[in-house]
This record gives C-alpha cells, structure tokens and sequence, in this order.
C-alpha cells in the first residue's frame, strides 16, 4: 500500500523543490501536488518529474472547503506538508484580502479536514506547517529569533503567517492533531519567481534595468538555498516531534546592498562582462512601507535534535543561482511575460 502524502503549494518556488525530492527519494508515496497555479505556480518547474508514477497533480483551491474535503475523501491522505501561500510581502501591503483568505481560511481548511478525516486515527498522521521567520517581527542589530521568540509580525503577509501558525498549534493543543511547523529565513536558488530580491535583479540585470534598492539597502536578511529548506523539511517530515517547531536559517546575513554588490559581480563574471558594469545599475528607491530592518536565526534545535545543517556556502550557491536564471531564460521570461497561462491552457484544458 503507497502512503498518499498531499504537498500543498508544489508548483511554486520552494514547494517544486519539495515535491520533487520527495517524488524521488521516496517511491513508496503516493504524492498529491494541490496547487491553484496563481501567477506564482508554475508546472514547468516541475516537468522533469510530472510523468512519473508516484506524482499526482491536482488543480485547486485551498480556500474552498468542499473542495478540501472532497481531495480527502478522494485519497486515503496519512501526510500533509502545506505550503501554498501567498508569499510576497510587497503584494500583501497592495492587496492584504488575498493573504487572509489564503493563509488564514486556506490553512484553516486543510487542517479542519485532516482532523475531521483522521479522526479517531491519528496515529501515524501527520500535518506539517511551513511557515516562516517574519512571525517574529524585526531584530535590532544583534540577537536571534529562537523558537521561544514571541510573535510580533509587522507585514499583512507576516501577520497572515503568524494567525495561520497559531491555528495550527490550537489544533494541536485542542484535538491532538499530530502537527509540526518551522519556520524558516529567505531562500534563493532556481525557479523564484521574479517578485522576489534575487531573481529580480537577476532578471533586470541581464536587461540592463535598474535594479530598484528599497532605502539605503542597509536591511539584512539571513539566505538559506531552497534544496537546503528542502532537506530540512525532508528531516522533519520524517523525524520532528509532534507539537514542536523547528527554526530553520542559513546562518548567512547579508545587507540587502552587500548582497546585491556581491550578486552584480557574479552576474558580470558569469556574463563576460567587466567587474563593475552591473553595479552601475544599482538605484536607491522609496522605501517598503514598515519594512523589517533584519532577520537572524538560531537553528541549533533542529542541529541538534535532528542532525539538519545547510550544506551550501552562499558564495557557491548565488554562483549556482546566477547560472540557473543564466541558462533558463526562456523560464524567467515566461513568467514574467504571461506566457505560462497559455502554456497551462494548452496543456490541461484540450485534453
Ligand atoms: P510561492 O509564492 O513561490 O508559491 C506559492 C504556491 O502556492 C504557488 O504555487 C501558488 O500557486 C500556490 N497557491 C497560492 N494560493 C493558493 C491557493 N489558494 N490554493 C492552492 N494553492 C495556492 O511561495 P514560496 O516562496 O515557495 O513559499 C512557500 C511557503 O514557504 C509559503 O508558505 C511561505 O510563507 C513559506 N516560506 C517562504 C520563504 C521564502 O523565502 N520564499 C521563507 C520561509 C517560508
Ligand atoms: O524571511 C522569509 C521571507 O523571505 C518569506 O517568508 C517571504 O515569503 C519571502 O518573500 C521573503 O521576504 P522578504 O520580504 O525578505 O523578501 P524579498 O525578496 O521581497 O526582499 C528581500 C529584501 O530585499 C527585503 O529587505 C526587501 C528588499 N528588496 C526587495 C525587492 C523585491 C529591495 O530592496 N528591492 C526589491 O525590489
């Protein structure tokens, strides 16, 4: 009998990574990839694996419980790794309604049918919350967020994610559903829709467009490579305890200015280009609206109590980024052109 393990979110950016690592790592499951492809889902980033047996693609949306429930009543569903979100802290601050519905009614829905469905047979179940380090608000200039840090999201984003967490855990302290979460820094690596800092400039570098710098770029940021974020989902998954978080980093801070100083010279590098033309496209901007000055995590929990570490320096993981985005220019330029919806069109609905 295959294990259905249902991944929410799949087509996206770091959920791909999750769905494929698991597609292969693990033949004995049944994975059931639910994603509504929004303008940041994208099954092209997972069309190396979409054919193989143990990968089921389901088109839908978290926010309509009968759907929901009907996907559980569907598959025999024992595991749950949600990550559908809306994620970008820009468009939270231009159109919050949708992160509430997503983040809030979305993660709601699922974890009222998972206990609904395994009720009275919890054992081996589980629900796993990913979410993220902006819950804990803004560091000064020194300290760690621990996993005892308390909440003070500042974003409409980040507040969606902290009121999806705390439903979480209530579920978990109420009715003994078998959950976990973590909550982890910013990831980069390949397949990040261009919204996002790296692949942003990425993308306007290789067009020779400014690259738009909110304020003095002196916010910092802690970069974690996806298929790390990956693995440790992975570990996790499989071996976290119920009830607990793990805080998930790259222990790798960055100035948004020194990152973006450091991504131009690899992009010139990759490129031909001479050392220093890519910097001249750097622009300050007006600021984000309450824009946290930095993030910083302590992860020696999940070091310690379940053996997780990032494998990648950043040096060689922005150098296999850069490449990434280099090589795949057809990808960045489907997505950032509407391409993709047609592409979805042609493939799923003339069948
Ligand atoms: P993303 O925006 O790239 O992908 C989100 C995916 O969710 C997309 O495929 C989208 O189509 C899908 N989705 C959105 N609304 C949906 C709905 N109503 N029903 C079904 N599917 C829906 O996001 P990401 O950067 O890959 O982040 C994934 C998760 O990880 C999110 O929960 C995010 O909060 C969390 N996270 C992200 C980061 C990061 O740096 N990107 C860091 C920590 C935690
Ligand atoms: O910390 C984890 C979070 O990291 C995740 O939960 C979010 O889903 C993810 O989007 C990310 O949030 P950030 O706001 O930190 O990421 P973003 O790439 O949007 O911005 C990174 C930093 O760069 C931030 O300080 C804002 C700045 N920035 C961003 C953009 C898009 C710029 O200076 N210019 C830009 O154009």
């Amino acid at each position: 009998m295959k294990k259905y393990i249902l991944i929410t979110g799949g087509a996206g950016f770091i959920g791909s990574h999750v769905v494929r690592r698991f597609v292969k790592n693990y033949p004995d499951y049944q994975i059931i990839n639910l994603d509504l492809l929004t303008y940041a889902g994208n099954l092209e980033n997972l069309k190396d694996i979409d054919t193989l047996p143990n990968y089921t693609f389901v088109k839908g949306d978290i926010t309509d419980s009968d759907f929901v429930n009907k996907l559980f009543e569907t598959y025999p569903i024992e595991g749950v790794v949600h990550l559908a979100a809306e994620s970008h802290v820009d468009r939270s601050i231009t159109d919050p309604a949708s992160f509430i519905r997503t983040n809030i009614f979305g993660t709601f829905n699922l974890i009222h049918a998972a206990k609904e469905h395994w009720k009275g047979a919890m054992e081996g179940k589980r629900f796993y919350h990913i979410s993220t380090d902006e819950v804990y608000g803004s560091l000064g200039a020194t300290g760690l967020f621990t996993e005892t840090t308390s909440y003070d999201p500042q974003s409409p984003y980040s507040a969606s994610k902290a009121s999806s967490d705390h439903l979480v855990r209530a579920y978990h302290n109420t009715f003994h559903l078998p959950v976990v979460i973590s909550n982890c820094s910013n990831n980069y690596g390949p397949n990040q829709f261009p919204e996002k800092l790296i692949p942003l400039c990425i993308h306007n570098l290789q067009h020779n467009k400014p690259i738009p710098v909110y304020g003095k770029g002196e916010n910092i940021r802690d970069w974690l490579y996806v298929e790390d974020h990956a693995s440790a989902i992975d570990v996790i998954f499989h071996n976290g305890v119920n009830g607990e978080t793990y805080n998930i980093g790259g222990i790798n801070e960055w100035t948004n200015i020194d990152l973006i100083r450091a991504l131009c010279d690899v992009v010139d590098q990759q490129l031909g280009r001479a050392q220093g033309t890519s910097r001249q496209l750097i622009t300050f901007v007006k600021d984000r609206a309450g824009h946290d000055l930095r993030y910083a995590i302590d992860s020696s929990k999940i070091q310690r109590e379940l053996g997780w570490k990032p494998s990648l320096q950043f040096e060689e993981g922005l150098a296999k980024t850069v490449a990434w985005y280099l090589k795949n220019s057809e990808w960045l330029e489907n997505v950032s052109s509407g391409a993709y919806e047609k592409y979805y069109e042609k493939q799923y609905h003339q069948r």
